[in-house]
């Protein structure tokens, strides 16, 4: 696998990656012989450092600096013969800071809705103007390589407050939008992302858009980070749209242990029993606090997995998954657990989910951790013992904030080194000493939802497994099966906001969005 990371200043991030090196394996754990093709991701490194307010000639020359690099990834990808290339979420300007809607404006450009104006084919067009400089890029890129190309841009549409209510007071709507463009240069699909997360720049479609697309090699459809959390655009596209390949191009920002990039992804893909491609970048914030971004790779239902969290072009030959295989997602039994005893509760938060933990003490316990009456059941049985610089915490939370929009329930079982006191995330602290476990059961008293997502990530010599046949998993239960290092193990229980009507406007609160900005996932 060819690493094409791009020379930049040495951080602590670029440390942490340079010593957990390439990460990328596919661990195939059943065989299928359905169809496949061939398909990268491509996960850049950018450095969050620009001013925010650039002309419409510098935001062009901004975004084709980035289209240059990925231009080289996209022959590298041809050669390798893959067929679709994603490109990340914010892969144009996510070195911009501090956006504001008249800002990010000149990044914008006016993309046609390929459902309506059908065939567009930027790169085929001989009077061009400079509002589609960047699509005309994209066209020529995929049909010069002959592969389709995702990419995440962003998207401008004029509009009329005489005519449409939702319209806003600058007379435009601004859009996160994926632009898809066949091997022939043309627009195929057009996907407005639902679910922003502190973009306060964007505005949202009414309602969540199914944009699948057919290809040569399957049926595609692609969501945008957030989107991956919630129902409409997760649930009901996989559901009505018969769609089992979804490209989701993200700039994850992992927040441990409940969101963690790799494990929740490859939670996701297993539960909805799905191909999921996801693109993500890596970000470096000089200015601030690095938070975890990267960690991209393909999932593909219970029968494998395969990431980076290097920068780096990945690829693979992704096995097709029968579009009337069901989902995973079961109904949940009661299960009783055992009564928590008076070990010390240290309360932290993920986001703004406050999570209530305990502590695990001595060789083996059956213990539980409560968070109102939601509780956590673990039995586990060391060996040896940990050592004593690491201690492992087993979290409660059943966090609703009155909005019924982020709900959720998780237990959760980390590895924490007790001089940093926080969960590890992916890729860990090199220096970590992770505990064998001999035996883990992990549970809850009641989860409120069906929707449950378990994600249990072990170490395999310096390398993290998230899909692995020593897991035993049913029914909101996980257990091990063999002794094994352990980094990590959720239980997410994720209770979705009921369905909206499309003329109720939905209302984030500011707290919400803020703090979870700071720490969180976009
Ligand atoms: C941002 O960082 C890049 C890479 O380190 C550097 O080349 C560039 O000059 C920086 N830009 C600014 C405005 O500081
Ligand atoms: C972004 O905003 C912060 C806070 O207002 C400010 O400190 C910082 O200098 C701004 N960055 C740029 C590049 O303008
Ligand atoms: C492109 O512009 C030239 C000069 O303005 C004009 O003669 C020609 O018809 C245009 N071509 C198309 C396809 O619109
Ligand atoms: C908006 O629509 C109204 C009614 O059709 C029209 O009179 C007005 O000129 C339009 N405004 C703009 C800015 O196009
Ligand atoms: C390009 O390919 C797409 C998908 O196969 C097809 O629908 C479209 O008509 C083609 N475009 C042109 C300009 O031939
Ligand atoms: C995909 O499969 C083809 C045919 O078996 C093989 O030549 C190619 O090397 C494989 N590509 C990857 C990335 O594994
Ligand atoms: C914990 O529970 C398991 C299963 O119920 C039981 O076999 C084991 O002896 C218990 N261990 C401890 C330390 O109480
Ligand atoms: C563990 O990884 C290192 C470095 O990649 C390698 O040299 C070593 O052989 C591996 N050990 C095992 C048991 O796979």
């Amino acid at each position: 696998m060819a690493v094409k990371g791009t020379d930049k200043k040495s951080t602590m991030l670029q440390v942490l990656l340079s010593l957990v090196s390439c990460l990328l394996t596919w661990i195939p754990v059943s065989a299928n012989n359905a169809g496949s093709y061939t398909v990268s991701v491509y996960q850049p490194r950018m450095v969050n450092n620009m001013s925010s307010f650039v002309s419409r000639k510098e935001a062009v020359a901004l975004m084709s600096r980035h289209i240059d690099e990925y231009e080289l990834q996209a022959e590298e990808a041809a050669r390798r013969k893959s067929q679709i290339l994603i490109f990340p979420e914010y892969c144009l300007y996510a070195d911009i800071e501090n956006f504001t809607r008249d800002s990010v404006a000149n990044f914008l450009e006016t993309i046609p809705d390929p459902e309506v104006n059908f065939p567009w084919t930027p790169c085929d067009l001989e009077n061009t103007t400079d509002d589609i400089t960047i699509q005309r890029k994209f066209s020529c890129m995929a049909k010069k390589n002959k592969l389709y190309i995702v990419a995440n841009v962003g998207e401008r549409e004029t509009c009329n407050q005489t005519l449409d209510s939702r319209c806003p007071d600058d007379g435009r709507y601004q859009f996160n939008t994926n632009v898809v463009y066949a091997s022939n240069g043309t627009l195929v699909s057009r996907y407005r992302k639902k679910h922003l997360f502190g973009e306060p720049y964007f505005n949202e479609p009414a309602v969540a858009e199914h944009k699948v697309f057919e290809t040569p090699f399957g049926r595609f459809a692609s969501i945008t980070c957030f989107d991956i959390y919630y129902e409409d655009t997760l649930n009901d596209l996989i559901h009505y749209k018969n769609v089992r390949n979804i490209i989701f191009p993200n700039m994850w920002f992992s927040l441990p242990p409940l969101f963690i990039s790799v494990p929740y992804h490859a939670s996701v893909a297993w539960m909805a029993n799905i191909n999921l491609i996801s693109a993500n970048l890596i970000l470096d914030l000089p200015s601030k606090v690095s938070p975890l971004t990267g960690g991209s790779g393909f999932y593909s239902g219970t029968s494998g997995f395969s990431y980076s969290s290097n920068p780096d072009l990945l690829t693979i030959n992704m096995t097709s998954i029968n579009p009337d295989a069901p989902s995973n997602y079961a109904v949940v039994p009661k299960r009783v657990t055992p009564a928590q005893g008076n070990q010390k509760i240290i309360n932290y938060l993920v986001g703004n989910m406050d999570i209530n933990s305990i502590q695990l003490e001595g060789k083996a316990g059956n213990i539980s951790v409560c968070h109102g009456n939601f509780c956590c059941g673990l039995e586990y049985e060391f060996t040896p013992q940990p050592h004593p610089s690491v201690a492992y915490w087993l979290g409660a939370t059943d966090y609703a904030d009155g909005s019924r929009q982020y709900d959720a329930q998780a237990c959760s079982l980390c590895t924490v080194v007790l001089s940093k006191m926080v969960c590890e995330s992916i890729p860990a602290d090199p220096n970590v000493k992770f505990a064998q476990f001999k035996r883990i059961r992990m549970f809850a008293n009641e989860f409120k939802t069906t929707f449950v997502y378990p994600q249990v990530t072990l170490m395999n010599n310096r390398s993290y497994q998230v899909l692995n046949p020593n897991v035993y998993y049913n029914r909101g239960e996980i257990k091990l099966l063999k002794t094994s290092p352990l980094h990590s193990m959720t239980l997410l229980g994720r209770i979705y906001p009921p369905h909206v009507s499309s003329t109720s406007r939905v209302v984030i609160p500011r707290v919400l969005v803020i703090g979870m900005l700071v720490l969180s996932l976009l």
